[in-house]
């Protein structure tokens, strides 16, 4: 564990090492508990930067030999310290390094650089977990080549993999064996990977685009090759996406997913050798709900899509990140959105998109809004960090992939694409900067974008308020756009970004009016893409017959909050006519946190909670609504989320926004019990169940039925919910069915958990399911025991594990940050409860560790009781022995706010 404090590192300070490395030649004798790397590295000066020693970076490495070109350093040539070793090489452009070192897998709970789980060692490198395996330069900058191989145990690792081609492989003395990998492409040391465990895999063959014949391995334990398929197509439609939307092709002869149990993140894009989170692969119907499903396409894909960006074009150093993130994630939505479109086919196509999309927009706005809205608020690219693990963050994946989105709609496709194939044609085999993107795509569409790399450096999310004016004597309508950010730590000063506003205006009938410009001498589009550059501008639209209702921000086209006046009626009005489904779900969303917070509002003082008619009304309709695809429904018809709602409202009351979302789920489940009976009740599909979008869709708005049923405590919808879940035969319908039964909180979910329980007992990810369940209830009964009691007590439960992340992602996480209505206790006992959890956590693993601690970094927005118990726990957690530099940047930026 490091002790010492971590530095600051800023961007500004990037410079070129005087030594890179061209090769590395790596040498891994396996032994859980001793095992000996042997390095050798033909380092080269680099022509290009300041002269220097040579630079290498290590943690925790006992080091048992180094030497230079064969022999012992000349003495006063090397410094060392606990983490970084120089060496001062005269009058030589190349050096050989020998070095070897060991390390301790087994002890390694930290899950970052060599680890055991379940018996078989693993890597994970990024960003920085290869210094914890070798000494070495390790910054995404220095791309070497890489020659590996592994001995190990024949019977304990018979499967022995890394990077690239198998070139080699045989038996040695004493039951042990070994595997030679060469990667034929230069590569920075955090996409190096091993894998040596006793794994089976899925195998199939397929053909690139230009006929060269690649083979596609789903390594996974053995007894789980019937969970391995769905992966596996995943992996193939991936590879035709990319073949055909942006013309990139597999660039290696093997193409390999292993799937491991204990990894603290979704999945890794190691060269050749893909990593997963076992939660993101494994998949059967028993098993697996259709939400998993998507899930492992999306990670699929993502990682397969950084094969290219990320691998082929990497980035120069770690504030770039967002160059990898964001774009990959751009490109795994829009693969998403594509295979949604592509299943249902030419009618359903521009609905199921829309559904992808308000997916994506709830994730930011959930949690990308308020992290920009915190004490780590930070821009897309950061300026600074202590701990850069600690910046793998909603803002530079998901605000990343916004901005991507927004070049997407600036350009077009077909400029988009051109400046893809611009940048790859530039900087393929490069680390580059966020910059030389922008750069390509503005060459490549002959456009300035200079403004536009704004959005790289600002923080916070921009306010968008918009006016409208209609003048009835002239028939136009004048729409005046203005922006302004609020301050983000360390950036006072904010400047006007450029955003694209889709607009769309609604006629009294709803249909949507052909917009004519002044200035223009006909109607065109009924969607445009406004461009907002300044601090405000204004459109005129002409020839309009009568005073339209504006549609902004269709298709959510820009990563702001959007403040326009509109009273309940023109909400419920959008919700019946707009014609873009995003913004047709967003006005139910408007309508339902306004609801929402008036009632958090009222219980907070006191008052009796009542659900405006108009509202159930308009809700109604949009359930009732049968043209409307069920995964749509489904979207619209769940209410904002508990932790959006919380970043609007002030001070932040989570008791009192709890008791507004009980009475409002409730009242929406009895008021319309009838209208959910009849849906469930028509929706349910036929036949064996098969992982389809169109399936899928009717299932969720199901199981949402018998959530809003089971809330009202419905007899006839609880009945239902019950016997879906003794007759389901597949995961989505049982949990979805449990589920139900849990949030009402009715007599039955006890039983039906105790049965859950029973049947996956030796099932460890859908236990993960069970855990979160029980971690994310809502208390209906005042008098019942608090959830934290439960949380407790699962803690000691035989298939709770703390070494697991996904364990405590499921129990912990889902507590700490799923469940503020539970969490946030009066008495402060939750907050007691974080503290103690979050400083055992971090003996053993600060990354794990540090995501939990920030559950409590928006402290400042709640009431001033809960900041006065808050307070004292941050304080404690900061005073802990031995923090690791990852929560205590956490620690530190919330208490500084
Ligand atoms: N690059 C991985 C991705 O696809 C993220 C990742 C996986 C990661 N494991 C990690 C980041 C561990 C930091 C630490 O997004
Ligand atoms: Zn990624």
């Amino acid at each position: 564990m490091r002790t010492e404090h971590a530095p600051t590192i800023h961007r500004a300070d990037y410079a070129p090492l005087a030594w890179t490395v061209a090769r590395i030649d790596l040498h891994f004798a396996l032994a859980p508990q001793a095992t000996v790397v042997t390095s050798r590295l033909a380092c080269v000066r680099n022509p290009d930067a300041a002269p220097g020693p040579i630079v290498l970076d290590g943690e925790e490495l006992e080091t048992l030999a180094l030497t230079v070109d064969g022999l012992d350093p000349a003495p006063g040539t090397v410094r060392r310290t606990e983490s970084r070793i120089e060496i001062d090489v005269a009058d030589r452009d190349e050096v050989a390094l020998e070095i070897v070192t060991r390390i301790n897998p087994q002890a390694n709970t930290a899950l970052s650089g060599l680890y055991l789980s379940r018996g078989g060692y693993f890597t994970q490198c990024e960003a920085e977990g290869f210094r914890r395996i070798t000494w070495f330069p390790d910054r995404p900058d220095v791309m070497a080549r890489f020659t590996v191989t592994l001995e190990g145990d024949k019977a304990a690792c018979p499967v022995l993999l890394s990077n690239g081609n198998l070139v080699e492989e045989g038996e040695l003395p004493d039951g042990r064996h070994y595997a030679r990998w060469e990667d034929p492409f230069p590569k920075p040391c955090y996409l190096f990977a091993l894998v040596a465990a006793d794994l089976v895999a899925l195998e199939r063959r397929e053909l690139t685009a230009s006929g060269r014949e690649v083979l596609l391995q789903v390594w996974v334990e053995k007894g789980n090759l019937d969970r391995a398929g769905h992966a596996m197509e995943s992996l193939v439609h991936a590879m035709r996406w990319d073949e055909e939307t942006f013309g990139l092709e597999l660039d290696l002869d093997r193409f390999m997913i292993v799937a491991v149990s204990d990894f603290n993140m979704g999945a890794m894009e190691n060269k050749g050798l893909n990593i997963f989170n076992a939660k993101y692969v494994l998949a059967k119907p028993d098993t697996a709900t259709d939400v998993d499903y998507e899930h492992i396409e999306s990670v699929v894909a993502h990682e397969y899509f950084h094969n290219w960006t990320g691998n082929r074009v990497t980035c120069r150093d770690w504030f770039q990140l967002t160059l990898k993130e964001g774009l990959t994630v751009f490109r795994d939505q829009q693969f998403s959105a594509d295979m949604l479109a592509c299943a249902a086919g030419a009618e359903g196509g521009s609905s199921a998109r829309a559904v992808k999309r308000i997916d994506d927009v709830r994730v930011l706005r959930s949690a990308q809004f308020p992290e920009d809205a915190g004490p780590m608020a930070h821009p897309i690219r950061p300026e600074s960090y202590q701990e850069i693990n600690n910046f793998y963050t909603a803002t530079v994946y998901e605000k990343g992939a916004e901005v991507i989105r927004m070049l997407h709609t600036l350009l077009g496709p077909e400029g988009f694409r051109n400046g893809m194939d611009l940048y790859f044609s530039y900087h393929d085999g490069q680390a580059v900067t966020c910059d030389d993107f922008v750069n390509a795509m503005a060459e490549a569409n002959g456009r300035d974008l200079d403004q536009f790399m704004r959005w790289y450096g600002q923080a916070g999310t921009p306010r968008l308020r918009a006016q409208g004016e209609w003048n009835g004597a002239d028939g136009s309508y004048t729409l005046t756009l203005s922006q302004s950010t609020q301050p983000t730590p360390g950036q006072p000063d904010k400047l006007p970004l450029v955003i694209p506003v889709a607009v769309g205006l609604i006629g009294p009938d709803g249909a949507d009016l052909p917009l004519q410009l002044e200035g223009e001498h006909q109607p065109g589009a009924t969607t445009r893409v406004l461009e907002l550059a300044t601090e405000t501008r204004q459109w005129r639209f002409t020839n309009l017959a009568a005073e339209p209702a504006p549609s902004l921000l269709r298709g959510f086209s820009a990563p702001v909050i959007l403040e326009l006046d509109e009273d309940d009626g023109r909400l419920a009005f959008r919700m019946a006519h707009d014609s873009d489904a995003c913004n047709r779900w967003d006005a139910a969303q408007r309508y339902a946190e306004r609801v929402l917070l008036q009632l958090a509002a009222d219980a907070a003082a006191g008052r009796a909670l009542k659900v405006p008619a108009p509202f159930i009304d308009a809700f109604g309709k949009l359930l009732r609504n049968e043209l409307l695809d069920p995964a749509f429904r489904a979207q619209a018809l769940a209410l904002p989320g508990e932790a959006y709602l919380l970043e609007r409202m002030e001070p932040a009351d989570p008791a009192a926004l709890r008791a507004a979302q009980l009475h409002v789920g409730a009242e929406l489940g009895r008021v319309l019990a009838a209208d959910w009976l009849a849906l469930a009740e028509s929706l349910v599909e036929p036949g064996e169940y098969r992982y389809h979008p169109a399936d899928a869709g009717g299932r969720a708005l199901v199981n949402l039925a018998l959530r809003y049923l089971c809330a009202a405590r419905v007899d006839a919808g609880v009945a239902l919910a019950a016997a879906r879940f003794d007759s389901a035969t597949n995961m989505t319908d049982r949990f979805g069915a449990l589920a139900a039964l849990m949030h009402g909180a009715v007599p039955a979910a006890e039983a039906a958990l105790a049965a859950f329980y029973r049947r996956y007992q030796n099932d460890t990810l859908v236990l993960d399911k069970w855990f979160a369940l029980q971690a994310g209830a809502w208390r209906r009964d005042a008098a019942a025991a608090p959830v934290l009691a439960q949380v407790r007590e699962l803690l000691a439960d035989p298939a709770f594990s703390p070494s697991n992340p996904n364990k405590v992602y499921a129990l912990l996480g889902s507590f700490f940050r799923a469940n503020p209505g539970e969490f946030h206790l009066a008495d402060g006992s939750g907050y007691e409860f974080w503290a103690e959890q979050v400083i055992a956590l971090d003996a053993a693993n600060p990354q794990v560790a540090a995501r939990m601690a920030r559950a409590l970094e928006n402290w400042r927005r709640f009431t001033p009781a809960l900041q006065a118990a808050i307070r004292p726990q941050l304080e404690r957690v900061l005073a802990a022995d031995g923090l690791s530099p990852d929560v205590t940047e956490i620690v530190e930026k919330a208490l500084a706010a």
